[in-house]
């Protein structure tokens, strides 16, 4: 990922997240992460232009969301799940057998998209998220399983 892509995906995640209490990531923690052996990203275009995007940490034969966002104004037209699908079938591919993320247990359309996307809760960290520094929100840990 160059200087430009990762402006350009930096603007979507500052969008995407304003008013959120998750890690706030700006162009130098995206552009580091990009460099990571480990970390690939996933984006979604509309008419040739980025609309949202995901990272993912690959690690041996499993893999974890580390972000994912949809611009604020495509939200809620199904390119969330039009995205997540396409990840599942690359990494099927890639012989994953575990995905893995990590979402705010009140972030009611996230939790939407990913039962939708046959991902399960797994789990539950405490008080994973601040927000505004007063009241702290768990964590629902998500799985897919490819193999059964
Ligand atoms: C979460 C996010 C990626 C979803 O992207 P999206 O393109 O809107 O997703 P989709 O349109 O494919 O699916 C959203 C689902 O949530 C549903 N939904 C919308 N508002 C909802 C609400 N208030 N409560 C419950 N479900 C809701 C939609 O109806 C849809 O479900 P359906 O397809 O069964 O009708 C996007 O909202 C986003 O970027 N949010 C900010 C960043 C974020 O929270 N990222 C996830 C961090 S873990």
């Amino acid at each position: 990922m160059g200087v430009e892509s990762t402006r350009i995906l930096a603007e979507i995640y500052s969008e995407a997240f304003k008013n959120m209490p998750e890690q706030k990531w700006g162009f130098s923690e995206l552009f580091e992460l990009f460099s990571i052996r480990e970390i690939i990203s996933f984006v979604i275009c509309l008419d040739a232009k980025p609309i949202g995007f995901a990272l993912l940490r690959i690690l041996a034969d499993e893999g974890e969301i580390i972000t994912f966002c949809i611009l604020p104004k495509w939200c809620n037209n199904g390119y969330g799940k039009i995205l997540l699908e396409r990840i599942v079938d690359i990494l099927k591919k890639r012989s994953i057998k575990k995905l893995f993320l990590e979402v705010r247990e009140n972030n009611k359309v996230a939790i939407k998209l990913y039962n939708n996307c046959s991902f399960k809760v797994i789990g539950r960290r405490k008080k994973y998220y601040k927000n505004n520094q007063v009241e702290k929100i768990d964590a629902l840990v998500m799985q897919y399983q490819f193999i059964k």
